[in-house]
C-alpha cells in the first residue's frame, strides 16, 4: 500500500455521486423503455454494479459489458485503446448507457462510442464516475459525470495501478513519489 496517497473521496461521497448519476440518468431516459447499462471493464465494474442497484425501481435495466485496454507508458498518455472482450448484448434499437470509471484524454470513451454507434442503438449516452476535463485530448460527449478528478493518478473503487488497488472502497491519489518515478505501465481499463 506504499503507493497509495491521500483519500480523495470516501465511500459516502462515492455513494452520493452514484445517486446523483442515477437520478440524472433516470430524468433523461424515455419512460417505459429498458436501458442497457454497458460497463467498460475492468475499471467501471464497481461503479456499474452500484449504479445498476441505484436504478432499481426506477428503470428497467439490462446489464452488459465489454473490456478495453490501452497501453501507454506515462501518467499522461494512455495510448491506443484495444477491445479485449466484446459484449454479447444486442445493441440495435436499444437505449444504451456506456458506464466508464474515468474519462481522462477521452480516447477510450471515443473508441467505445465509435464501436457502438455502428450497431445502431436507439440512443447512446455515456456516464463516468470521474471526469478529468482538463486532460481531454479528443473531444467526446460525456453526458453524466459523478465527480471531478484532480490532476493525479487515481486508484480504488475499480481503478488500478498495475492491477492493484481496484478493491479499495475509496478513491485515492497515487503517491507523488510513485507517480513521478517513471512509467505507470499498461492501463488495464
Ligand atoms: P482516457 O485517457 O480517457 O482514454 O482513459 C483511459 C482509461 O485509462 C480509463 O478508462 C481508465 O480505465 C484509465 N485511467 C485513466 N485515468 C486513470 C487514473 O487516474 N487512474 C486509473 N486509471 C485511469
Ligand atoms: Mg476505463
Amino acid at each position: 500500500m506504499d503507493d497509495v496517497g491521500a483519500v480523495l473521496y470516501g465511500p459516502g461521497e462515492i455513494a452520493a455521486a452514484v445517486e446523483r448519476v442515477a437520478a440524472a440518468v433516470t430524468a433523461g431516459h424515455p419512460r417505459g423503455e429498458p436501458l442497457v447499462l454497458l460497463a467498460v471493464l475492468k475499471g467501471a465494474g464497481p461503479f456499474a454494479e452500484d449504479l445498476a442497484a441505484a436504478l432499481a425501481g426506477r428503470l428497467t435495466v439490462e446489464r452488459a459489458a465489454l473490456a478495453v485496454t490501452s497501453y501507454g507508458n506515462s501518467t499522461r498518455s494512455s495510448g491506443k485503446p484495444r477491445l479485449v472482450r466484446d459484449t454479447t448484448a444486442s445493441i440495435e434499437g436499444k437505449h444504451v448507457l456506456i458506464v466508464e470509471d474515468i474519462v481522462e484524454q477521452g480516447l477510450t470513451l471515443r473508441f467505445v462510442r465509435d464501436l457502438l454507434v455502428r450497431r445502431r442503438p436507439a440512443s447512446l449516452r455515456a456516464c463516468a464516475l470521474l471526469d478529468k476535463p482538463d486532460a481531454r485530448t479528443v473531444p467526446v460527449e460525456l453526458d453524466y459525470a459523478g465527480l471531478t478528478a484532480p490532476d493525479a493518478f487515481i486508484v480504488g473503487y475499480g481503478l488500478d495501478y498495475q492491477e492493484r488497488y481496484r478493491n479499495l472502497p475509496y478513491l485515492a491519489a497515487l503517491s507523488r513519489e510513485r507517480e513521478t518515478s517513471g512509467g505507470l505501465g499498461n492501463r488495464n481499463g
